[in-house]
């Protein structure tokens, strides 16, 4: 596959401020759901003539701010205009043509349990858990990455089945999103509920805003991971959209499929937790949204990448990691919830 990265070039004003047309560019690929696309924001800074974003300014002999430069295959392209870049990026062979990320190497991450063929890749997995699990193996569904698993699901024709956890928290723009997504493909949702009783009682000691005092695990057990251990209850496999490199301090080791000794089948057995995207990285996951045309979150638009719940996520910043954006006043190795 042929790889493309874009970088933008903003320039910081001597009082610290952002140029305003940096700005106005920044916004204008955002409603073009293509902000995106941008891999790095660097600056050219007045007060720092050093910067690099006055170096590749030089080295490409450009005047002008924002610019972009585009490296495709290893060349380097500077493109002076947002307009000149929206069109090229409908041009670029990364972001029209979607093609698989390369398949994952044999080793002991695909190894356990074995499956009864070799896994090629997302959809590749997903097909080997359907045929092995149909109906039986849920899809855990509430971001961006879910909705590439339901659509290569879709594309197996095998049985499947979704459950999305109502945390009670989330914001109204991922509820209708998880409506549309539903309406789109036409599945049955399974929405899990947090046990009322448990959060009047957690309510009634702490409040409502307890995760930002003393830590969020308390709230999520009771919100996700209770919730959680009750749908998948009768299920033998559950598959999620995790990604290796959502986070560099918890998720680089992931498997492909894992035994998830949490959550027991029918049978005593723990239940195989599928994770087929590990291997994507998040611009793989919107290239193949974009491609196949499905619905998304509308936050994404706000900045929003990574979406939990509405008090603990925030939209970042380009150059920030997505998880910055979740449980933001904590470790970076404590932003787990539990459910992984
Ligand atoms: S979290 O543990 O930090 O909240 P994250 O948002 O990265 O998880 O999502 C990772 C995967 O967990 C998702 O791809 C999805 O499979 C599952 N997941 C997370 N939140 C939910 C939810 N509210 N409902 C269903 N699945 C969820
Ligand atoms: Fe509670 Fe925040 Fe966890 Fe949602 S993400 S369950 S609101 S602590």
């Amino acid at each position: 596959m042929k790889r493309s990265t874009v970088t933008m070039v903003k320039k910081r004003l001597a009082d610290g401020s952002a140029c305003p047309k940096c700005d106005e560019a920044q916004r204008l690929l955002e409603s073009r759901g293509r902000w995106d696309a941008i891999d790095r924001v660097v600056w050219a800074d007045e007060r720092d003539p050093t910067s690099e974003g006055w170096q590749l300014a030089r080295e490409h002999g450009i005047d002008l701010a924002p610019f972009f430069i585009v490296e495709l295959d290893g060349v380097r392209t500077a493109v002076k205009s947002v307009i000149q870049l929206l069109r090229q990026l409908d041009e670029l062979p990364i972001t029209t043509a979607w093609s698989e990320p390369a398949p994952p190497e044999a080793g002991p991450h695909v190894a356990a349990p074995p499956p009864p063929i070799a896994l090629e890749g997302g959809l590749e997995t997903v097909r080997w858990a359907l045929t092995t699990f149909g109906a039986d193996c849920a899809i855990a569904f509430s971001g961006a990455e879910d909705v590439a698993l339901i659509d290569l699901a879709a594309q197996t024709g095998l049985p499947y089945s979704v459950v999305t956890l109502d945390t009670g928290r989330l914001h109204s723009e991922t509820l209708a999103f998880v409506d549309q997504v539903r309406a789109h493909y036409g599945f049955t949702l399974e929405l899990a509920f947090p046990d009322a009783a448990a959060i009047t009682d957690l309510v009634r000691r702490k409040g409502t805003m307890s995760f930002m005092v003393d830590g969020h695990h308390e709230c999520c057990a009771l919100r996700k991971v209770a919730p959680l251990a009750k749908a998948l209850a009768g299920k033998r496999a559950w598959m999620t959209g995790l990604r290796a490199d959502q986070s560099p301090a918890t998720r680089t080791d992931l498997p492909i499929v894992e035994d998830d000794p949490k959550h027991l089948a029918p049978d005593g057995r723990p239940l195989v937790k599928v994770n087929p995207l590990v291997r994507w990285s998040s611009a793989d996951v919107w290239r193949y949204l974009r491609d196949r045309d499905v619905p998304t979150n509308p936050l994404h638009l706000q900045g929003y990448r990574s979406i939990g719940c509405a008090p603990c996520t925030r939209p970042v910043h380009p150059g920030q990691h997505e998880r910055e954006g979740r449980w933001w006043w904590e470790e970076a190795t404590h932003r787990e919830c539990g459910l992984h």
